[in-house]
């Protein structure tokens, strides 16, 4: 067998209770006189009412019933905050050009914030093929912003960001489907609820403690515990998690982002660096085949070449593996609705998308009128007559 195979692995969660980490406990006082606006509690989860493709209990079980060994073992690598002309270099250099074993190009997400961000080059990865998704408009500090953010604050950092974004990128509205929140900080049911609202798909922000959820809806309670408070606790249908399954360090404890992890390999370590991406990958690859995530920020990269290193060998390594695939978040999605078998998965068709065009533009000084600094910006469409932001996502 391949080589990835070799080390042991640790098994976690499958057999041990349904509910991860510590139990939540949420004794709800519904009050007599409920707002009529208030959005009803997510009862617990029963398969036989949840069904696909519309819904999925949380939980570690393969979709659709599918045996491990039939099953696609999908790879995402995700990077978050904003597209420049610096990160970009990383992701040509690593990305561009490779393929899968069944000879399909390979996916990405990229979840981007807007401040600073050059749309020019989000054309370009629109148009490399690569998934473009949301992570808010002004990403702003503190992080309690975000944990106390309602629906009209995340109705305007993610709802008008994808007019944002659409309209400087020049990409199509209905291929942005992703939101990953600043810091991982979750805002209760609002951003769900914008997400139901505006037809977002997923949410890409919540992860996983210790056990190796697939990802699943909200129309029932999840039983992922809520790392970041406050989680949602409505029934949202059509809005997905997609856990991102936690790292393992060398300490044995639990990591979202790979740039997260604390106890790792030396910095400047390939090989070990090889081997604790692929330890990793086989606690999904030998278990329940849930999607394994490779979360990062582009500067962990790049400031670590043996990382960077480490990560292309393991990509490598990958593409002689007939059951994985590195794909885009959309498309694990889209699997887990209608699970397929792996060979018929293998068999099919490579991706398919309209190119568009960027007639490149280059603007400033453009005053922010939020904080009254210039900025420079690079674009496919008319310069904004101020930097766009919050309340005025393009800029008017
Ligand atoms: C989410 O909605 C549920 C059901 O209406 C409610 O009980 C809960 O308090 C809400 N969560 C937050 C953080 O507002
Ligand atoms: C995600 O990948 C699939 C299959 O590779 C492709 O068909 C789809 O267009 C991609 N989605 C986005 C939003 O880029
Ligand atoms: C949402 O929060 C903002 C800032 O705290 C506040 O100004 C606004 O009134 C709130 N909106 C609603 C609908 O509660
Ligand atoms: C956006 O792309 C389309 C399709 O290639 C093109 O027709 C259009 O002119 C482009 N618009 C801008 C503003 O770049």
């Amino acid at each position: 067998m391949k080589s990835v195979v070799l080390l042991s692995f640790v098994f976690l969660g499958l057999a041990s209770a349904t509910v991860e980490g510590p139990i939540i406990s949420s004794p709800e006082l519904l009050s007599p006189k409920r707002d009529p606006n208030e959005l009803p509690l997510a009862e617990k989860c029963n398969p036989d009412w949840c069904k696909l493709p519309k819904c999925r209990c949380s939980g570690t079980d393969i979709p659709g019933g599918l045996s491990p060994r039939i099953t696609p073992q999908f790879i995402t690598i995700t990077f978050s905050n904003g597209i420049n002309v610096r990160n970009i270099q990383t992701y040509r250099e690593i990305l561009y050009g490779r393929k899968n074993f069944n000879g399909c190009p390979l996916g990405a997400t990229f979840y981007v914030s807007h401040e600073y961000t050059d749309y020019t080059l989000v054309n370009e990865l629109y148009n490399q093929g690569y998934e473009i998704a949301l992570n808010s408009i002004s990403h702003r500090t503190p992080q309690a912003y975000w944990a106390k953010a309602n629906y009209s604050i995340i109705k305007e950092e993610i709802a008008d960001q994808r007019i944002q974004m659409a309209h400087f990128a020049n990409i199509s509205q209905a291929s942005i489907k992703g939101v990953r929140l600043p810091f991982l900080q979750m805002s209760g049911n609002s951003s769900f609820q914008v997400m139901a609202d505006y037809g977002f798909d997923y949410d890409a922000s919540w992860p996983t403690v210790t056990r190796n959820f697939w990802p699943y809806s909200l129309d029932y309670a999840t039983t992922q515990y809520c790392k970041s408070p406050p989680c949602p606790t409505a029934s949202i249908p059509n809005t997905w998690v997609q856990p991102m399954v936690s790292w393992i360090d060398s300490n044995g404890n639990p990591c979202g982002m790979v740039d997260g992890c604390h106890s790792t390999p030396d910095l400047n370590d390939v090989d070990g660096w090889y081997w604790f991406i692929v330890r990793n990958f086989n606690i999904h690859y030998h278990s329940n085949r849930a999607p394994f995530g490779f979360h990062i920020h582009e500067w962990f990269l790049s400031s670590n070449p043996a990382v960077k290193a480490a990560l292309v060998s393991f990509m490598n390594t990958i593409r002689g593996l007939n059951d994985v695939f590195i794909v885009n978040s959309s498309e694990v999605l889209k699997w887990v609705r209608n699970p397929i078998p792996v060979a018929q998965y293998r068999a099919k068709p490579c991706r398919e998308w309209r190119p568009t065009t960027c007639f490149i533009r280059s603007c400033g000084p453009v005053v922010g009128e939020h904080n009254g600094m210039n900025y420079w910006m690079r674009l496919c469409n008319r310069c904004p007559r101020v930097y766009p932001w919050t309340g005025n996502p393009l800029g008017i």
